[in-house]
């Protein structure tokens, strides 16, 4: 089975070939934790996530009798899968409580409220810490968080927890695009791994931070997108593609033939009007529009089953995007999203922000280290 490499100048799980499977956590430090207890979890979730990148359990699955075994066991023989385990600092992290207040980041401030976020839950959003695991196999990706879970049970409690059944997105060339729930290929025109010079551009922290122990590192925003599938499924063909500025077929934008032809936002039709919509999704989010702004976008599709009040599918789109600054990237590009034409099809309901420190040198070394 195919495995991702661990140790690194940045974690795993970013430009990584997009894996099919999801399982994305976010936790809160319980009270009365002192810092020592916060270190030594931070350093024993790294020692498990080396582990299981590598298809190993965290511990021995059998063990003496009369204790539970050390790892819950349910995707021992599995393999990885190209499991990636990626950690992540929110900014209540760094409050009085653990000597962090100067190393907060200016980046990681919040967000705050969006020009489209009416109906953000605060429940599944944010948290001191998050978790994101990625597994061509559920099983492994699942097996990832209820072991980092059970690792931290007398120091972090879950806060939220989301799972997302199929990649709505691709991260390198060597993948096809996949759908989403709309049924449009997504991730043509994302940040891919072939392209480090665009990553080193957009996605990792550099010189610019305030914080050195981010170098190497990114900003992730996710957001939960919930779709009003049944209103989607019953607009027209022509509008459903005039939402997105690309046939629902091929990918092709509505200005060429095939899915990776350039756009043409200034060609006409014969009534004057430009082919690709103005307040198309794609207009509106291209970096022509967002004075150069990219984002690495590393979606899931999402299934909460029905909503009982009204018997339609919770489904939608949990949104996952890295950027060296959220503030300039994400937020801006979805601020000019506030005129897309397809939020009449979707409202966000979930959104946070988490800092990614870079990547891990050797055994040993451990998440936040050069930041304590
Ligand atoms: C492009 C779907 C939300 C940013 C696309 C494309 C589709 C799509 C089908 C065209 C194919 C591609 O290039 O990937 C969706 C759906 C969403 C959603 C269904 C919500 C449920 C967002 C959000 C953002 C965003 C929240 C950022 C704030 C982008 C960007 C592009 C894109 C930057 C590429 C534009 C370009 O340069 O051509 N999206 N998207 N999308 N989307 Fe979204």
């Amino acid at each position: 089975h195919a495995t991702e490499p661990f140790y690194g100048t940045h974690q795993a799980g970013i430009v990584t070939y997009q894996q099919n499977s999801l399982v994305f956590a976010a936790f809160d430090v319980k009270d009365a934790v002192t810092t020592a207890q916060l270190q030594a979890l931070l350093a024993r979730w790294a020692a498990a996530a080396s582990l299981l990148a590598v298809g190993k359990p965290v511990g021995p699955v059998t063990t003496r009798s009369g204790a539970p075994p050390a790892d819950t066991g349910e995707a021992f023989d599995l393999g990885a899968h190209r499991l990636t385990v990626t950690v992540g600092f929110g900014t209540t992290l760094f409050d009085d409580r653990f000597g962090l207040s100067d190393k907060m980041p200016a980046a990681l401030r919040p967000l705050g409220q969006l020009a489209v976020d009416t109906s953000i839950d605060p429940t599944i959003s944010g948290g001191d810490l998050c978790v994101q695991a990625c597994s061509e196999d559920p099983q492994v990706a699942f097996h990832a968080i209820r072991n980092f879970a059970r690792i931290g049970r007398n120091v972090v409690t879950l806060r939220w927890l989301q799972e997302g059944f199929g990649r709505a997105s691709a991260t390198t060339n060597s993948q096809t695009t996949p759908r989403n729930l709309m049924g449009f290929k997504d991730g043509t025109a994302n940040i891919k791994a072939e392209d480090p010079k665009v990553a080193d551009a957009q996605v990792w922290v550099g010189d610019e931070t305030d914080q050195a122990w981010m170098k190497g590192g990114s900003y992730l925003v996710t957001r939960k997108i919930r779709m009003h599938i049944e209103a989607w499924d019953s607009d027209d063909i022509t509008d459903q593609q005039q939402i997105f500025g690309r046939y629902k077929d091929s990918g092709a934008p509505l200005t060429g033939e095939a899915e990776f032809d350039t756009l043409d936002f200034a060609k006409k039709a014969g009534d004057g009007a430009t082919v690709i919509n103005r307040f198309s999704h794609i207009r509106l989010a291209h970096p022509d529009n967002n004075g150069g702004a990219q984002i690495l976008r590393r979606g899931y599709n999402y299934t909460d089953g029905i909503d009982t009040r009204t018997g339609t599918l919770a489904a939608g789109l949990f949104f996952i995007a890295f950027q060296k600054n959220a503030h300039e990237q994400f937020a801006r590009i979805q601020n000019s999203l506030a005129q897309d034409r397809l939020n009449e099809y979707i409202t966000p309901i979930s959104s946070s922000l988490f800092a990614i420190p870079p990547g891990l040198s050797k055994i040993g070394d451990w998440y936040g280290k050069t930041m304590f």
